[in-house]
């Protein structure tokens, strides 16, 4: 893993999140099942959640399962869900003696009790845990969480303890998902297409975006420490100039 020190221009990001695709395309192009590509993504998804640990990379979200993923075929789902079951049921010791915390967000009412209560055994577990945040985003929309988020405050509004004028986009910011973390950096998506698929609509907002060819399950970690170099290579501005950045960013080193 080679990260050019001359492309440090600026510090590593503190949220990445990866939209996993192209396991499907990967099985079929070798002849197999697509299902056969969804169990490779799962090396993978160990790899990319070992590379954030070595580089202290604060927090990792992880699209696994998108609420408009249950229109594939019913053989399919029903094997995620099952591999989904199990790889938390196998993962789970390994990834708490890391300091892994895990979360799930998304709707998860749709799923099975047994699965739920899975997550929540799971998520109590590493609770405590400081070394990485992992999310996985588990029949999760962009859309949906800006509405639950719209929802919660919806209902304060009714019970009288919060006034309409009084919502402004923090507020609402602090009942969207993972709002307690970095804010979303690095935004990579793998399989070679270029959409958001209703990923993290509210966070990106001023993510990078980095769309990559690699299908999934050959995401390595030197694919990875490129996607961290372009990364840091890119000079981002919310909103001010060039010339401003560079200010800051030289009186920033001068201290
Ligand atoms: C991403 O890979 C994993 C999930 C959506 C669950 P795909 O299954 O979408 O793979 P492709 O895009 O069909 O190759
Ligand atoms: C996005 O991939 C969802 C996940 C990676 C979990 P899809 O393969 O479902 O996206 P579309 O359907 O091509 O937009
Ligand atoms: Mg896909």
């Amino acid at each position: 893993m080679t990260i050019s020190s001359t492309t440090m221009d600026q510090a590593l990001p503190r949220h990445v999140g990866i939209i996993m695709d192209g396991n499907g395309r990967w099985a079929e192009r070798q002849g197999k099942p697509r299902v056969w590509g969804h169990k490779k993504g799962v090396d993978a998804v160990r790899r990319a959640v070992s590379f954030c640990r070595r580089l202290n990379i604060p927090s990792l979200t992880l699209f696994a399962f998108s609420s408009e993923n249950w229109r594939r075929p019913e053989d399919e789902v029903s094997s995620l869900m099952e591999l989904f079951m199990f790889v938390l049921q196998k993962e789970i010791k390994l990834l708490h003696k890391n300091q892994v915390r895990l979360k799930i967000i998304g709707d998860l009412s749709r799923f099975s009790t047994k699965l739920q209560i899975k997550i929540a055994e799971a998520e109590s577990l590493t609770a405590g845990n400081t070394g990485l945040t992992l999310n996985v985003a588990a029949n999760y929309g962009g859309r949906w969480d800006i509405a639950q988020a719209a929802q919660q405050l919806a209902r304060q509004v009714a019970a009288g303890t919060l006034q309409a004028d009084d919502i402004d986009e923090k507020l609402l910011a602090s009942h969207i998902q993972m709002h307690d973390q970095p804010e979303l950096d690095l935004m990579i998506r793998t399989g070679g297409d270029i959409r958001i698929s209703n990923f993290l609509l509210w966070q990106a907002a001023y993510a990078e975006l980095l769309f990559i060819d690699t299908l999934w399950p050959d995401f390595d970690d030197q694919v990875f420490a490129d996607a961290i170099a372009s990364f840091v290579s890119r000079e981002r501005r919310f909103g001010c100039t060039g010339a401003q950045i560079r200010e800051l960013a030289a009186a920033t080193v001068q201290g």
